[in-house]
């Protein structure tokens, strides 16, 4: 940011200022685009809820400067959340804590818990030491679609609705945070993310893994989530193979986000954009699959064949958005 001595950067200040007035802002994380609001004002959460079409009882994740915060809005804060933050805040690591009281129920969806975490972005990271409160942010999509990993992602998904759109380049994770429930013993991986389960366990000793089935009250553990207008399947190497040379002498169309080269008698895919080739590498796979998914949503294909991923626990993340974006379709 090139803000001068003392002052705020311009884009910085609008955004706070549209915050105070109750006005939605997008802003970049290093997981994806927020789209964000006063945590503190009932009327701007529910505008959030209304933009995205989400349901009300799907609790949205309050976004902090610092772990300085965390009591005005954690009723008691477990020593291994703060481990935890010591170790991964700022970063993608979202921790459900019981809540203080005070905390709006519009940001809770009606639990007695909240999540919390401190992001790493530096834009993220000046607006909201700037706002000096909470900003509420889910990823700024629409309901159940694919997260915006880029300021022109957001402005597609709402062309009005949002006061400010904050540019922060592309997303370095790419996927959203990891989020962990501490509110029980052992604790909970709710949704796999950058930071894995390795490192949890690391703090917290064994944990559970999963969606809680008598709770299901996290909107992306739903089965179709993350996902393009365009079919998605999931497929071997092989059987994309087989499908791009039945196809490519017929006019149907198909998509394939793949990790390496097409064969050499389909390589015309790859000249037409319908064939994207992802990194071979967990971190820069996850960093490139939302913009994929997206281009490849464009191209006008009747289905995207994506190549399942690796089973090593690198891809966990990659591997969870990717079965729930295919869900609608097996
Ligand atoms: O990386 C991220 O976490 C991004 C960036 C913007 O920070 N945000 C994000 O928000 O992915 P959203 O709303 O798309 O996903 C938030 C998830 C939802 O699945 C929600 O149900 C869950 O957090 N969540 C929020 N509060 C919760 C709670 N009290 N208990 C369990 N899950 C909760
Ligand atoms: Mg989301």
């Amino acid at each position: 940011m090139s803000a001068e001595r003392g002052a705020l950067a311009p884009d910085i200040a609008a955004a706070v200022a549209a915050l105070r007035a109750g006005d939605l802002v997008a802003f970049p994380t290093e997981t994806v685009y927020g789209l964000g609001a006063d945590a503190r004002n009932p009327d701007a959460l529910r505008r959030v809820y209304a933009l995205k079409g989400r349901p009300a009882d799907h609790p949205l994740i309050l976004h902090l400067a610092s772990v300085a915060q965390l009591p005005q809005w954690v009723a008691s804060v477990p020593e291994a959340a703060l481990e935890l933050a010591r170790r991964h805040w700022p970063g993608p690591l979202t921790l459900v804590m019981p809540r203080a009281a005070g905390v709006s129920d519009v940001l809770t969806g009606g639990q007695n818990t909240i999540a919390v975490r401190v992001p790493a972005h530096p834009v993220a990271r000046a607006l909201l030491e700037a706002f000096d409160g909470g900003i509420a942010a889910p990823s700024a999509n629409r309901y159940g679609h694919v997260s915006p990993t880029r300021a022109a992602h957001v402005r597609e998904e709402f062309p009005s609705g949002i006061a400010v759109i904050l540019e922060g380049g592309d997303c370095e994770v790419g996927l959203e945070s990891t989020i962990v429930a501490l509110d029980r013993t052992p604790a909970r991986l709710l949704r796999p993310g950058a930071i894995g389960r390795v490192a949890l366990e690391a703090v917290l000793g064994p944990i559970e893994v999963g969606a809680d089935a008598a709770a299901p009250r996290v909107p992306g553990s739903t089965l179709q989530h993350y996902a393009p207008a365009t079919p998605v399947a999931l497929a071997s190497a092989e059987e994309i193979d087989r499908r791009c040379r039945a196809v490519s002498a017929s006019s149907a169309t198909i998509a394939v986000l793949a990790r390496r080269a097409p064969p050499p008698e389909c390589a015309e895919l790859e000249a037409r954009g319908l064939w994207w080739r992802a990194p071979n590498e967990a971190s820069g796979y996850a960093r490139v699959l939302y913009a994929a998914l997206r281009a490849l949503d464009k191209c006008g294909a009747e289905r995207i064949l994506v190549e399942r991923v690796p089973e090593d626990p690198e891809w966990d993340a990659a591997r969870d958005r990717l079965q729930r974006a295919a869900a609608t379709f097996i």
